[in-house]
Formats: structure tokens, C-alpha cells, sequence
């Protein structure tokens, strides 16, 4: 900040700006704009020169024919190569110092910790990638995880990586019918979960929400659990000949099974991770080995400035793909030490998030706008009682940061002096996208910076036009990129109309954005039917669909409107069929419906039962009213086409 002389601010016009200190600058892996560009543009032009350098330090077995094969839209990055992602990840490290390094340090709700070396993790993930195959796990299978935030799930996660097997994590806040869905959807063998997990001083059943998910379910052979409680805390059944215990199962194993890695092409599936899109099905996007790995390899370093002696902490949930790419293969392709935190920030109270960083001197912190905005309601003095002077770069993803969130998270808790990286991205887009990097950029609050290395972002109309500065449109990516999906799993065809139809020859992001003068992009958010609820991707059909499979409901509109913490929050409207009851205890068990299909995160903030729904003459429901109701504002926009106006005033009538 500008009065303890540490950072320059300025304005320009109405916009502000956070130069990086030169402090920071000078000991950044990227020191200047001239750097940045030179690379940027070689990474545009010269991609083969580019990926080759910035590749070197990954294991490849067999190095590539090709840099990319790109068959609109089906990319085939470095192509012919052959590797295993766990030899970059664990195996690299072991012949360096890196070897007695940390590579998790965890951190249970209880405020039980443990550390794992590399050395430590590497032979972990081969004895329990051992335990897998002894069991017929084997290449192309693939395997669900229903964990929380313990080792263990990121061993098994490496331990399917290594065997060939593609892992499809279900975040654990989803509900059994969630989980079956997503497991008959891929067809998974396996299934690796826990006994429970904690969250705000609660046991999680995990155990047996899988066997209630497990109902029915042809394909699953095997379920490995990790015994994270004590018999006192959780008890679980155990499935004779179905379910084993994870260090059991390790034991009665052949160790020397898992300590080749197996070689795979890399264009292999690396996993599956379902997310919401504008329809009712999640899609299961589909991530293979080299380039996802190139790409998340190549963002942790440059994005978090990842030095040797960082103690890096991604707040994020291993269930989603921020997991995925800045705990799991990023952090550990480049050496890092990692925190796991397995509970809620608020356990025992506000103040446990700062207290971790105090107590394993976080230096890199990567979190996301909802819980930055939930700390700042919870008060300063949770920050004031910890030392958090370790800090030295902050990142947050998920959503647009708010300004009031961006500069209490610049001065409070990076003390006017950190950088803070606002990086966009998405589970299809694998890793990064667009920040700004850390020694080199300018921050203006609110807009997520410059494209990464590789990446050509556009604003186009909807005809496919590109835009101007200033002028708000579509947010498409030219070109293909390492980390991109490469389709969704058994459905090629969804995977064309999804991401490649509305705008010819490009990738669409579903986001409206807009880029200034200098280059810097801002999205605004999602303009298809899908929300952002504390950084969770909800797809409003999936919620509807689940709506109408009640009994009692004969349609349903879901829709998102603003708030404070959550920054959207979810409203649903409700007809009933014949016979039933609008009640308060109607409202609440089609709450508790939605928690118990889909998960508690997903629990909507209101039900709204209503004797009709807005619609068209050709009987569409006008959801785009009802947003304007639920957030309270008038109604805007052409009422021409709706059928009955007085449906509109009714349902108005039951907000006022
Ligand atoms: C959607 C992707 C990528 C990991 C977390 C979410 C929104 C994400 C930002 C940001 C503005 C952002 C977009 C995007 N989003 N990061 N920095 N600024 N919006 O992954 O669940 O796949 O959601 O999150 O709308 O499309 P996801």
C-alpha cells in the first residue's frame, strides 16, 4: 500500500492498479512485461520450440513425434509420447534433495497432523497402487473416490495414475443417487472411500453413503476403505468380498507390483470429473496424461512463482478440478510442499485458517472469493491473533472477486504487499487460463489479467465477430491448449454441440467477458443456465430435473439470484400436482429432496410453490422473470410473449 511505501497504486481514469513491489519482481521466475511477451509469443508461434523447453524437466519415456494434432475439436497433444504422470510427480524427486522434502504436509480438523516426504508419498502411492492391481485393477479401468481431504486421497488418486486407471473423484459433499449416477456413468470397477470424514466437528458417513450409492450398481468389484476414524467415532459395515481395508488390502498385496509405473500413451485418460453443465446429465470431462500435466506443471510454477522453500496451501476441495490441478498434479509435478486441510475454515473458529498458515508458514495461498468474503463477515481480529507474516503471494479462483473482497484481501491479508494472482479457469480447460503473473503484471482489481502461455482468449458477438476493447461480449479460446478436455466420456456429440457450435472453429467458455485497452480481460459470469453458489458449479436443469422426479411436483423453475457470501444464491419455483398441499413442510421436504440427490451444497436458499409458472404461448417457461423476482428487482425485457400476465403479479405478490 501506497503509506507504508511498499507497493505503488495509482489510477487511471476511474481504474486502479497494484504494481508488483519490486521486491517481488526482482526474485520472481518471470521478472518483466518484455519477458512475459517474448515467451507469450513464442509460445504462440513457435509452439514446438516453447513446449520442448518448458517440458524438459518432465519424464517422458518415449518423447513425442508431433507437438499437436488438432482435428477440430478433437486435440491429440504430444503426440506418440509415452509416459507415466506419477514419475514426474513422485519418482523425478527422489534422485534430488527433493527426496526427504515435504511433499504433504496435512493438517486434520481435529488439528491431528502428519507429514509426507516424497520419498514417503512415493512408496505409499506403490503400495497402494500394488493393493489395485492384486485386486484386477488394471489399465483403462476406471475407479471412483469418495474421500475427504486426508493423504489417502491423494494417494489413491496417484496410485490409479500409476496403474493406468482413470479416477473419477466425487466431491464428497455429493449425495448418493450423485455418486451412482457418475459411477454407472463411467462404468468404475472400483470404488475408494473412507469410513467418515470431519467437517465442523461432525463425522461424515462417507462409508455409507457409498453403500447406499452402491444399490443396485453392476459394474463396482472392489471398495477400499481408509480407516480415517476411530471405532468410537464411526462405525461402518464391511461388505464380505466387496469391501476391503485399504492398509489390509496393501498388506496381503505383492508389493513389488506397483513399483513400475505403467508406461501409457499420452493421449491416456488420466480421469474423468463430472460438472454441471446447461442440461440435466453432468458431463464427465475427460482429461488425458501429457498435456494435462504439461499444462498444470507448467502454471503452478509460473502463476504461483514456485520457489524451493514455498510452503504452498490450495484451500480448494480435491473433488473439484482446482483439486485436481493446484493440489495434486501441479504442487507435485514441480516439487512443492503441499497443505491438505481436511475441515471447514470456521473449525474450531474463524480464526483456523490463519492459524494453519501461522502454525506450517504458508507462503503461497490460493482460495477462492466466498470464503474471502465469509472472513471478512466474520471479522478482523480471527486474522489480528495469528502471525500470517509468512505470506507471500495470494491467488484466489472460482468466481470474479468483488473490489471490497480483493483490497481487504490485498492489504489485510497480504499486508499491501503481496501479489494476488485472479486466475480464470475451468474444469474443461484443465489449468489455468488467464492471470496475471505475480512479478511481471499490474493487478487491476476485479479482472483476471492476460492470457497464460498457449492461450489465444477472444471476445466474439454471438455471430462470432470479434469484439473491441470495452465491448461485453462471448469468451471463446482460438486455439487448443495441452490441459483441454478432450471430449466428454461416451458422448462426442454432446461434447461438439457443448463447446464448439455456437462459435465456429473456437472453444466456448459458457462466459461473458469483456478486455480493456491493455489486454486484460474481466469476466462477468456464466451466460448460460448454469450458477456459481460459493464457487460451486450448479447446472439449474439438474436441480429441475431432480425437482420433477418428486412426486408432488409437476414443474420447476430454478433459478439464481445475488448474494452477499454465497455470491449467487439458489430459488426455486414450484408447481404441484393435483392433490398435493402447498405448505411449509411441502417447501422444506422439497429442500431436503434436492439435499438428499444431489448434496447439502446444492440445498436451495428458498422453494417457492406457486399455482403457475411464467411461460410463453409455445409454453416455455420464462426463467429469466422469475430471476428478476427472485432478486427482488423489477421485471425487465419484453413481456410480449408470455401467455398470462397475471401469473407474473401472483407470483410477485408471494415476495412482497
Ligand atoms: C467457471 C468454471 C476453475 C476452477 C474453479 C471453478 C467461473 C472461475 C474465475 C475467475 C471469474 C471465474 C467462470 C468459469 N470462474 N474462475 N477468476 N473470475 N470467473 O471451476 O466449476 O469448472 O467453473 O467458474 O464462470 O466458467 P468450474
Amino acid at each position: 500500500m501506497s503509506d507504508s511505501g511498499k507497493s505503488i497504486e495509482s489510477f487511471s481514469g476511474e481504474e486502479q492498479r497494484y504494481e508488483p513491489t519490486p521486491a517481488f519482481s526482482a526474485q520472481a521466475r518471470i521478472k518483466t512485461k518484455e519477458e512475459y511477451d517474448k515467451l507469450y509469443q513464442e509460445s504462440i508461434e513457435s509452439p514446438e520450440t516453447f513446449w520442448k523447453r518448458e517440458t524438459s524437466e518432465l519424464v517422458f519415456r518415449k518423447p513425442w513425434d508431433k507437438l499437436v494434432d488438432w482435428q477440430l475439436p478433437f486435440a491429440k497433444w504430444f503426440v506418440g509420447a509415452e509416459l507415466n504422470i506419477t514419475e514426474s510427480c513422485l519418482d523425478r524427486h527422489l534422485e534430488t534433495e527433493r527426496k526427504d522434502k515435504p511433499a504433504i504436509i496435512f493438517e486434520g480438523e481435529p488439528g491431528d497432523t502428519e507429514t509426507l516426504t516424497y520419498t514417503q508419498l512415493h512408496q505409499k502411492v506403490c503400495d497402494f497402487a500394488a493393493a489395485l492391481k492384486a485386486n484386477g485393477i488394471g489399465p483403462g479401468d476406471r475407479v471412483a473416490i469418495y474421500m475427504g481431504m486426508v493423504p489417502e486421497v491423494v494417494i489413491g488418486m496417484l496410485a490409479c495414475a500409476r496403474i493406468g486407471a482413470a479416477h473419477t473423484v466425487v466431491f464428497g459433499g455429493f449425495a448418493a443417487e450423485a455418486i451412482r449416477d457418475r459411477i454407472n456413468d463411467c462404468g468404475a470397477k472400483a470404488v475408494l472411500t473412507q469410513d467418515g470424514a470431519w467437517r465442523r466437528g461432525k463425522v461424515v458417513p462417507l462409508k455409507a453413503t457409498v453403500d447406499a450409492a452402491l444399490e443396485g450398481v453392476k459394474s463396482i468389484e472392489k471398495v477400499f476403505v481408509y480407516r480415517r476414524m476411530s471405532a468410537q467415532d464411526c462405525t461402518i459395515e464391511m461388505q464380505e468380498g466387496r469391501d476391503l481395508d485399504w492398509y489390509e488390502a496393501i498388506k496381503a498385496a505383492d508389493s513389488s507390483l506397483g513399483v513400475e509405473a505403467e508406461i501409457v500413451d499420452a493421449e491416456h485418460p488420466l480421469f474423468i470429473l463430472y460438472t454441471s453443465g446447461s442440461t440435466g446429465k453432468p458431463k464427465g470431462v475427460l482429461h488425458t496424461t501429457g498435456g494435462y500435466l504439461a499444462g498444470t506443471h507448467l502454471t503452478t510454477k509460473y502463476v504461483f512463482d514456485l520457489q524451493e522453500d514455498d510452503v504452498y496451501w490450495c484451500t480448494a476441495d480435491v473433488g473439484w478440478i482446482t483439486g485436481h490441478s493446484y493440489i495434486v498434479y501441479g504442487p507435485l509435478s514441480n516439487g512443492a510442499s503441499c497443505v491438505l486441510y481436511e475441515g471447514a475454515p470456521n473449525q474450531p473458529d474463524w480464526g483456523r485458517f490463519w492459524n494453519v498458515i501461522e502454525k506450517h508458514k504458508v507462503s503461497i495461498l490460493y482460495t477462492a472469493p466466498t470464503a474471502i468474503r465469509a472472513f471478512i463477515k466474520a471479522g478482523d481480529e480471527w486474522v489480528d491473533k495469528n502471525d500470517i507474516s509468512s505470506l507471500r503471494l495470494l491467488g484466489t479462483v472460482g468466481e470474479p472477486i468483488n473490489p471490497e473482497a480483493w483490497r481487504w484481501f490485498y492489504q489485510k491479508v497480504g499486508r499491501g504487499e503481496c501479489p494476488i494472482v485472479d486466475t480464470w479457469w475451468q474444469t474443461e480447460t484443465g489449468s489455468i487460463m488467464m492471470t496475471t503473473l505475480p512479478g511481471v503484471h499490474a493487478v487491476k482489481p476485479g479482472s483476471c489479467g492476460v492470457p497464460f502461455f498457449g492461450v489465444k482468449p477472444a471476445i466474439v458477438s454471438s455471430e462470432g465477430e470479434e469484439l473491441r476493447p470495452g465491448e461485453g461480449g462471448l469468451l471463446v479460446v482460438q486455439n487448443p491448449w495441452p490441459s483441454m478436455l478432450r471430449t466428454i466420456w461416451g458422448d462426442d456429440e454432446r461434447f461438439k454441440a457443448q463447446y464448439f457450435s455456437d462459435i465456429e472453429g473456437a472453444y466456448f467458455t459458457g462466459d461473458g467477458a469483456r478486455f480493456d485497452q491493455e489486454g486484460y480481460f474481466t469476466v462477468v459470469g456464466r451466460i448460460d443456465d448454469v450458477l456459481n453458489v460459493s464457487g460451486h458449479r450448479i447446472g439449474t436443469a439438474e436441480i429441475e430435473s431432480s425437482l420433477v422426479a418428486h412426486e408432488a411436483v409437476a414443474e420447476a423453475a430454478a433459478v439464481g439470484r445475488p448474494h452477499d457470501l454465497k455470491g449467487q444464491a439458489l430459488v426455486v419455483f414450484v408447481t404441484l400436482k393435483p392433490g398435493f398441499d402447498g405448505n411449509a413442510e411441502m417447501e422444506a421436504a422439497l429442500s431436503a429432496h434436492i439435499s438428499n440427490e444431489i448434496g447439502k451444497f446444492a440445498r436451495p436458499d428458498l422453494v417457492v410453490l406457486v399455482d403457475s409458472l411464467p411461460k410463453t404461448r409455445s409454453g416455455k417457461i420464462m426463467r429469466r422473470i422469475l430471476k428478476d423476482v427472485a432478486a427482488g428487482r423489477e421485471v425487465q425485457g419484453d413481456l410480449s410473449t408470455l401467455e398470462d400476465r397475471t401469473v407474473v403479479e401472483s407470483i410477485q405478490a408471494r415476495f412482497s
